[in-house]
């Protein structure tokens, strides 16, 4: 009897061990828009808001299109690089296998897509943030099969979960008059839509497993080139700043209250709107040259909404705040995701389950003489929230 006893303690606790020894990575599960896809959109065949040609990805590993709306690397790439994350593949590239996600994550993130379902209907195929976390899902199931449940829910709970979504919903829905939002709300209303809509979206994650989550806020999306061009003077749009200054706000007020009501949450939310906005007013002294044109850009004709062959580049790319009327430069994005690391007071994963930061791909730093705001690179705590 004792022996029994005795037994059934020792294999359990075997078992156990082996469940919690199953030795998996912390990776990242991306969900995201332009700022963030690496590859989604070249693959959905109607989408009429690719990365597909060039000169985008030109300053990024190989230089020829890689699916990033940009010249280099995006944000998320660069946290997860400084802070010893691999980068996660495109949901859709072919090449995804359960071991590939077992090691590096999935990206999930769409240009065109938002909060809302009815974002950005106007580039026929995107994927909107609830059916990238549909496809989340179906990424469980897929490593459940592969590993176990119990393995699984380990796997999902340790890892890293990045949202940024938003500027389309505004962009490409409420500010543009053929949409419905535009006429329904008004903007306190629509923003109060935006908070509810991704709490409960925010909530399946968690429900889903995420527990250390990061949502990045918006930046002056009023002075992209794309806004600006709007008035004759060519100045930032006010209106359409005023809004990401209250999604902003509203967002880091949700999260706090999201963050403590949900078990064992880490949900941040972060932005990087006033450093954007001080380059802008004063690029010189972040070491850039231009703040308000796009580097690749089709001759005087502006807007050309997407950067094609044909389309002259700038001089210098590393001193250009926007690569495209929409997105900002590798080197902006160096800013941006600096600031972001500040904010989230974001700590480098421990070495022992990391990968070594050296990415396979390698980007160059656009000569990164940026006067960045805060001195070094602070990866350590800050009690912000
Ligand atoms: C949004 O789309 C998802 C499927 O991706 C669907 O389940 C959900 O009901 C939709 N929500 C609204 C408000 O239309
Ligand atoms: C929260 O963490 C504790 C301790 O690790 C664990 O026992 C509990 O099951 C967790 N709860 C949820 C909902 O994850
Ligand atoms: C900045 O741009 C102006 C024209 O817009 C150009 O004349 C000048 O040489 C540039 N300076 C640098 C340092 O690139
Ligand atoms: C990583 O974690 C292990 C075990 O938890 C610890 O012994 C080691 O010192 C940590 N390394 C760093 C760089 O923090």
């Amino acid at each position: 009897m004792k022996l029994t006893v005795a037994w059934t303690i020792m294999v359990t606790t075997l078992l156990g061990v082996a469940m919690d020894g199953y030795d998996c990575k912390v990776v990242q599960f991306i969900f995201g828009d332009s700022l963030s896809d690496v590859g989604n959109n070249d693959r959905l065949s109607k989408s009429l808001a690719q990365a597909s040609l060039p000169w985008y990805g030109i300053d990024f590993g190989n230089g020829l299109p890689n699916g990033r709306f940009c010249n280099g690397r995006t944000v998320a790439d660069i946290i997860g690089d400084r802070t010893g994350l691999p980068r996660p593949p495109a949901f859709l590239d072919p090449s995804l296998t359960e071991d590939m996600i077992l090691e590096n994550g999935v990206n999930y993130a769409s240009g065109g897509g938002g909060i809302l379902n009815e974002t950005g209907s106007l580039f026929i195929q995107r994927f909107s943030l609830y059916k990238q976390i549909g496809l989340f899902q179906g990424t469980q199931e897929l490593i459940k099969a592969k590993i176990g449940k119990e393995a699984a829910e380990n796997f999902f709970q340790k890892s890293r979960y990045v949202v940024a979504l938003g500027s389309n919903d505004f962009i490409n829905n409420y500010l543009l008059p053929v949409y419905n939002d535009g006429w329904k709300y008004s903007d306190e209303g629509f923003i109060n839509y935006l908070m509810e809509t991704l709490k409960a979206q925010l909530t399946i994650l968690h429900g889903l497993g995420a527990r250390e989550l990061m949502v990045f806020g918006l930046g002056p999306m009023g002075c992209i080139p794309l806004q600006r061009v709007l008035s004759t003077s060519g100045e930032c749009q006010d209106k359409t700043n005023k809004l990401a200054l209250s999604f902003n706000q509203a967002g880091s007020k949700m999260l706090k209250e999201l963050s403590g009501n949900l078990p064992n949450a880490s949900f941040k939310f972060g932005d990087a709107y006033d450093v954007v906005d001080a380059v802008i007013t004063n690029p010189q002294k972040y070491g850039f040259n231009n703040s308000d044109s796009p580097c690749c850009s089709f001759g005087k004709i502006r807007p050309a909404l997407t950067c094609v062959p044909a389309s002259i580049l700038c001089e210098d790319r590393s001193k250009y705040v926007f690569w495209d009327e929409y997105h900002p430069s590798d080197s902006a994005n160096e800013l941006i995701a600096t600031e972001l690391i500040r904010k989230f007071g974001f700590l480098p994963v421990n070495e022992t389950n990391a990968p070594s930061p050296g990415p396979t791909v390698d980007a160059p730093s656009p000569g990164l003489a940026v006067d960045a705001p805060s001195p070094g690179l602070a990866v350590a705590p800050s009690p912000e929230g």
